[in-house]
């Protein structure tokens, strides 16, 4: 079952490049330059979404707003679950909510959507289980692909999450007239080169168990980011510590002075998420802060970023050049691969972790 690997985890991490080949072969059109969703999907009303969800999932969610806000100009809010079910926040009739979900069972994800059921014009689930209650209850499904996961900390989930909703706000750029054909084509190319970049970044795992042998001494770790690496930070110390028990926390990198710096001293790696983009220059000043306090710094970058920066550092990771958009996808292999990693190292159980459960269907 578990396919030669050791663990679920291990085998559902180095799935990802073929779950997401099958999740994008499934919503693109056999030209390779149209999208292929349900004739429902159409944003050309709608003026703002409000996407749900908890744990990794609202990660994902994060990261998404990044794209409808910014390829597509439309307004996106998020929130976990647990706190706009009980919120009741008022909702646009123009508006639509999405709800993301692995398993579609999750009790106040399922909660949210009943609420907002009677408050805007179409809600929406992302899900990896269709015939669940979230995919029922919505009024339009939309299946990730992504396979069974057994895993309690969810990794292929995350990324097919993140694939869809990234050709949903494809969709709503071209429905809002943001997108052209020929822009279109060329997002869609760039995600279409997403799994083989993937399987580079698997190709890394090796590099980053010698790295964890490090990180499993440590007591707290911080993981930081900009833009859509600002969810990805959260992302990697959420699965830091829901399997190696380790303290870690997300921060986006300019919250660094607002407060967190203050936990800085050579015993704290910082896990510096940061793909050479526009706001590379940005993140490696805050980067410069932690150096300058005698933090550990690990820059996961790619190569252009690791020669402008690395120097320094306590350790590099280099990842081929993402399409900037797109590097959220790109980036989740290696802070899953260092959460898996570490755990090893700390003889944790990976795919069963202590506390967790893999559906969390009581509130
Ligand atoms: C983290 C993890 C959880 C889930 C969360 C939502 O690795 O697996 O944070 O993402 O419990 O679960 P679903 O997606 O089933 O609603």
């Amino acid at each position: 079952e578990k396919a030669g690997f050791k663990h679920f985890m291990a085998k559902e991490i180095a799935e990802q490049p073929v779950v997401i080949a099958d999740a994008l072969k499934h919503y693109i059109g056999t030209d390779g330059t149209s999208l292929n969703l349900p004739p429902e999907v159409d944003f050309a009303t709608v003026d703002r979404i409000t996407m749900v969800a908890c744990g990794t999932a609202s990660y994902a969610c994060h990261v998404a707003k990044y794209w409808f806000e910014q390829i597509a100009g439309l307004p996106a809010e998020i929130d976990i679950a647990s706190e706009f079910r009980y919120r009741e926040p008022p909702l646009s009739p123009t508006s639509w909510a999405l709800f993301v979900s692995q398993s579609g069972e999750t009790a106040d994800t399922l909660a949210a959507l009943r609420y907002a059921k009677d408050h805007v014009a179409k809600t929406v689930s992302v899900v990896n289980v269709p015939t669940s209650s979230i995919a029922r209850e919505s009024d339009l499904s939309l299946p990730i692909l992504a396979g069974v996961e057994v895993g309690v900390a969810s990794t292929k989930a995350f990324t097919c999450q993140l694939t869809v909703l990234a050709l949903l706000a494809l969709k709503a750029a071209v429905d809002r007239g943001r997108l052209d054909a020929a822009g279109l084509a060329t997002h869609l190319s760039a995600l279409r080169n997403l799994p083989g970049l993937m399987n580079h970044a698997l190709s890394l795992s090796q590099a980053i168990a010698d790295i964890a042998e490090e990180l499993a001494e440590a007591q707290d770790i911080l993981f930081l980011g900009r833009g859509a690496m600002y969810p990805m930070a959260l992302e990697g110390a959420l699965k830091l510590k829901e399997i190696s028990y380790i303290h870690a926390e997300g921060y986006a990198s300019g919250e660094l002075k607002h407060g967190p710096i203050a936990l800085i001293d050579a015993r704290v790696p910082v896990i510096v998420m940061a793909p050479r983009d526009a706001l590379f220059e940005k993140t490696v000043s805050n980067m410069q802060e932690v150096m300058a306090r005698h933090g550990k710094v690990l820059l996961i970058s790619d190569a252009q970023g690791v020669a402008e920066a690395g120097s320094g550092t306590w350790a590099t990771l280099t990842l081929p050049e993402a399409p900037p958009a797109f590097a959220p996808i790109l980036y989740a292999v290696p802070a899953q691969l260092l959460a898996y990693h570490t755990a090893i190292a700390k003889g944790t159980d990976v795919d069963q972790p202590r506390n967790l459960a893999k559906s969390v269907t009581v509130e």
